[in-house]
């Protein structure tokens, strides 16, 4: 499926559409270039998800998480940039791996193809 946006608003639509798809341990890998619009595409599906506190790219934190309200256990919406990670070796001591082991998460990371390795 190819879907195209025109504007920053759309974009945002976009991914509080489909947030109502995402499912606890869900990860998703957005990569494109600079400027490509991934968080606000992220933005979206928080907002669908319920979160109101705004999300902001976390490029000099690499991880920001938010909790989700209106479930039984904890759910927690992990954003992850790995703008500044040049290869999957940097990647560790991030603690992605607790990430992706919480039965409770939903993950999106930006730059994802920068950790390719990991999800081949
Ligand atoms: N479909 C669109 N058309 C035009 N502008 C858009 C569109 N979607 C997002 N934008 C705008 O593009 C700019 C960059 O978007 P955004 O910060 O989401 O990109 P990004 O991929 O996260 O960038 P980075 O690679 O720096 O993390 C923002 O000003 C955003 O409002
Ligand atoms: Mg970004």
């Amino acid at each position: 499926m190819e879907v195209l946006t025109h504007s920053p608003r759309e974009t945002q639509k976009l991914g509080e559409k489909i947030s109502a798809d995402l499912k606890l341990g869900d990860i998703l890998a957005l990569y494109g270039e600079l400027g490509s619009g991934k968080t606000t595409f992220i933005q979206g599906l928080a907002r669908g998800l319920g979160i109101k506190k705004r999300v902001i790219s976390p490029t000099f934190v690499f991880i920001r998480q938010y909790p989700v309200a209106g479930h039984r256990s904890p759910v927690t919406f992990y954003h992850v940039d790995l703008y500044r990670i040049n290869e999957v070796t940097e990647a560790k001591g991030l603690g992605l791996e607790e990430i992706f082991a919480d039965p409770g998460a939903i993950v999106v990371i930006e730059w994802a193809d920068r950790i390719k390795e990991i999800f081949t």
